[in-house]
């Protein structure tokens, strides 16, 4: 940590109460010269400083950027808390990973302002410009089987899910199998799990969140702008992203950590009671191009959608696919 973010964890510590330069000097075994230049960098990366002659410094306020001593204040988890902070990557997941590999410890996140590949289900990019968004992975290393890592999508979801309807004030919705959209059905979340595993052993599981926090309308890509919105366009305002991420991390580690001691059962409660899917007519799109026609039923207790077929015959277990929802789409 280099003097100003020492300066800067010190300044926070300190409840937004004035603390003399000189106080903070004998704190930090620094010069008093150093404290002034340290204040020099907070201010010029968006912190407001207040300094008076006898009084000393004051924190007045913090830019809403998802540095890690940001989103370590106030954060109340066990496991989530390991941040660190990229401005820029290619895609959070791929740079998890690579943690994961060489042995970074379960919880360790990584959150990036900007990804120039961020990457979404089948192949398809996830547009992640800088300042708008949360772009971020969760490294786990669950002890179940890989076939069971599915539901972590969901189970993220339903985190997702209740963080963002409380920032915003507005009720969203999960939809099948990884995404989180408005009552209209616009996505403003999708999730993209990634799995390194043996045959029957997870060695670790990234959990790739984007969500879209502050973009306007005319922030989306054309090709995105007619299914997208984001959660200041539910909400009416703009909305906080460092406070919405930590009430994220510790929704997801509550919900984990449950999973892990109870089994899904809850969390597959919690996602149905909260489905956009369940109970509506769907179109589901296969891997291979066709589609068909159905009503969706349930999510059964291994993260499958049952969907009777509109066509006739025997109700239908998808597992991956993508899944439309005539009456809320296309609006
Ligand atoms: C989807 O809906 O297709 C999933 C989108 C997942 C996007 C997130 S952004 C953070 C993480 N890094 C990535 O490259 N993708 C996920």
């Amino acid at each position: 940590m280099d003097t100003a973010d020492r300066v800067l964890q010190w300044l926070a510590g300190r409840a937004r109460a004035a603390v003399s330069g000189e106080e903070i000097a004998r704190a930090l075994g620094v010069s008093r010269n150093s404290v002034w230049k340290a204040m020099g960098r907070l201010r010029e990366r968006g912190f407001v400083i207040e300094g008076r002659p006898r009084e000393g410094y004051r924190l007045v306020s913090c830019p809403d950027v998802p540095w890690p001593e940001q989103v370590a204040a106030g954060l109340e988890t066990r496991l989530l808390g390991r941040v660190e902070y990229v401005p820029e990557v290619g895609s959070t997941n791929e740079l998890a990973r690579e943690r994961g590999r060489l042995g970074a410890p379960e919880g360790s996140v990584v959150v990036a302002d900007r990804q120039t590949r961020g990457r979404g289900r089948r192949g398809r990019t996830w547009h992640s410009p800088a300042g708008l968004g949360l772009w971020f992975s969760v490294l786990l290393r669950p002890d179940i089987p890989p076939r069971e890592t599915s539901l972590l999508a969901l189970l993220s979801a339903a985190a997702v899910r209740e963080a963002v309807s409380r920032a915003a004030g507005v009720e969203v919705l999960i939809k099948w199998p990884n995404d989180v959209v408005a009552k209209d059905g616009r996505k403003l979340c999708g999730i993209l799990v990634e799995l390194d595993a043996e045959l029957d052993r997870v060695r670790h599981c990234v959990v790739g969140i984007g969500i879209n926090v502050n973009h306007s309308a005319s922030d989306f890509p054309p090709e995105v702008a007619p299914q997208a919105t984001s959660v200041r366009l539910v909400a009416g305002q703009p909305v906080a992203r460092v406070p919405l991420l930590q009430r994220i991390l510790e929704g997801l580690e509550e919900r984990y950590i449950t999973a892990l001691s109870q089994g899904f059962g809850p969390v597959l409660d919690e996602v149905r009671r909260h489905s956009a899917t369940v109970g509506r007519p769907v179109t589901v799109a296969e891997a291979d191009g066709s589609t068909w026609d159905g009503l969706a039923l349930d999510i059964r207790g291994d993260g499958a959608l049952m969907v009777r077929p509109a066509g006739g015959g025997r109700d239908r277990a998808v597992y991956a696919a993508d899944v439309s929802i005539r009456s809320l789409e296309g609006r």
